[in-house]
């Protein structure tokens, strides 16, 4: 057990972090470019706020929490999501008395107790945003949009956008009623998970991937066929933005999202060769979540998308984007000369170098096989007959060609050689 980590996790190893680190510049680039700014909420939260927010007939609360109770017998969850998070950092630091809206964009880890397989693990990590106080369908197209410009911008193609309205408070309960109406009599059809949620919340039975469930509602009424005028009205708006912003889209009535929070819009990303979980990200509108949560009513939207499945399509994709930087400098020593190779060292790294030296006492012979196995592209050797001079040996690793160097000039010989 001790050398074996949870079931469900990763280790991201050197050679792979890089590529992480490169995801994270991107979206810290683009967040700052769309004027998102960060929000960092604990890992962990009141267990409440994801029974209320996420809803209690959800797969997330009903199978996937990390609960716990702490030594003050508090129960806290390990966050399955960010929105609930955000929304209630929104309310108690009053974020609302800001101008509005507020648009926040996370990076994190998140923790559901699921089925590990392919493309899904029980700590991951998302990508988000969320934007509190804003109703208009401009705000649902924005946060679409700067979904798929983040993947424009990892060179990441072969995505679709899946769209579809799940329906307001308003017409929530025609939209649910005339899916019952259709279900109930069918209900010895549907898989046994679907024949509980047929009474409910049957929406859930329109996005399950069981066949007879799916062959079964390809029928079904669907939200948009009972949605209110209003939601209506929100729905076209939010396509004619996505069409002015030039995003293709598929509008898929049986989209329907594993959250209780959604309201109107809701949409998918979806990839092929991410293993059996095809969705990269999904979000929508969630007008109620921080009434839920108990503050004034606020309109919201946002995304998740999650970077394990980000990942795996920019290895596939583009399997040079994140390269680590290689080891620019080996500086090697001769022994006696070991304080000043050092002092060497730290210039060159303060200039901004990659450079590095041995720590376990290798012969100097050592030092060139390992700065070679290191794939160092130059080794400063710094010797005692040439320090004596002034200068030290600069060794171009590629060509052998080596030359002395007046150690004033050093730090220019080496950028040029660098180029
Ligand atoms: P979600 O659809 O549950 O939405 O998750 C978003 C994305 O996180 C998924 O599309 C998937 O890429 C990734 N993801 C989810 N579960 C796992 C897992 N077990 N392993 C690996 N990746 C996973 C939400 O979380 C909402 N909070 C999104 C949102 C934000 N809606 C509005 N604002």
């Amino acid at each position: 057990m001790l050398t074996v980590r949870p079931r469900g996790t990763n280790d991201i190893l050197p050679g792979e972090a890089e590529r992480w680190q490169f995801v994270e510049r991107t979206v810290q680039a683009l967040c700052t470019a769309w004027h998102y700014r960060e929000i960092r909420t604990p890992v962990f939260e009141h267990t409440e706020l994801f029974l209320r927010g996420v809803g209690e007939v959800t797969d997330i609360v009903e199978k996937e929490m990390y609960t716990f109770e702490d030594k003050g017998q508090r129960s806290l969850t390990l966050r399955p999501e960010g929105t609930a998070p955000a929304a209630r950092a929104y309310l108690e630091n009053k974020l609302y008395a800001e101008p509005q809206p507020i648009k926040l964009y996370y990076i994190g880890a998140m923790f559901r107790y699921d089925r590990p397989q392919a493309g899904r693990f029980r700590q991951f990590h998302q990508f988000g945003v969320e934007v509190f106080g804003a109703k208009e369908p401009e705000a649902d197209a924005e946060v679409i949009a700067l979904a798929m410009e983040f993947y424009r911008i990892l060179g990441i193609s072969g995505l679709e956008l899946h769209i579809n309205t799940v329906g307001c408070p308003e017409c929530r309960h025609a939209i649910r009623q005339s899916l019952k109406e259709y279900l109930t009599p069918r209900k010895g059809l549907l898989c046994p998970a679907c024949r509980s949620r047929a009474e409910r919340n049957p929406l859930r039975v329109l996005d399950c991937k069981e066949t007879a469930c799916a062959d079964l509602v390809g029928d079904a009424p669907t939200p948009l066929d009972n949605a209110c005028d209003e939601c209506r009205r929100h729905f076209e708006g939010v396509l004619r933005y996505l069409d002015v912003a030039g995003l293709p889209y598929i509008i898929n009535p049986r989209l329907v999202r594993g959250l209780d929070y959604y309201t109107r819009t809701a949409f998918e990303i979806l990839a092929s060769g991410v293993g059996a979980q095809s969705a990269v990200g999904g979000g929508g509108r969630y007008d109620g979540l921080v009434e839920v949560c108990g503050g004034p009513p606020t309109p919201g939207v946002g995304f998740a998308l999650g970077l394990e499945r980000t990942l795996l399509l920019l290895k596939e994709q583009r399997p040079e984007a994140g390269a680590a930087s290689r080891l620019e400098v080996f500086v090697a020593t001769a022994g006696e000369t070991k304080e000043t190779a050092m002092q060497i060292l730290f210039r060159l790294r303060r200039l901004g170098i990659v450079s590095d030296a041995d720590l376990t006492g290798r012969s100097l012979k050592a030092q060139m096989k390992y700065a070679g196995k290191l794939k160092a592209r130059v080794v400063v050797i710094v010797g005692d007959e040439e320090l004596a001079r002034g200068a030290v040996t600069v060794r171009r690793m590629d060509t052998g060609q080596q030359e002395e160097v007046p150690l004033d000039d050093l730090a220019e010989v080496l950028k040029a050689l660098l180029k």
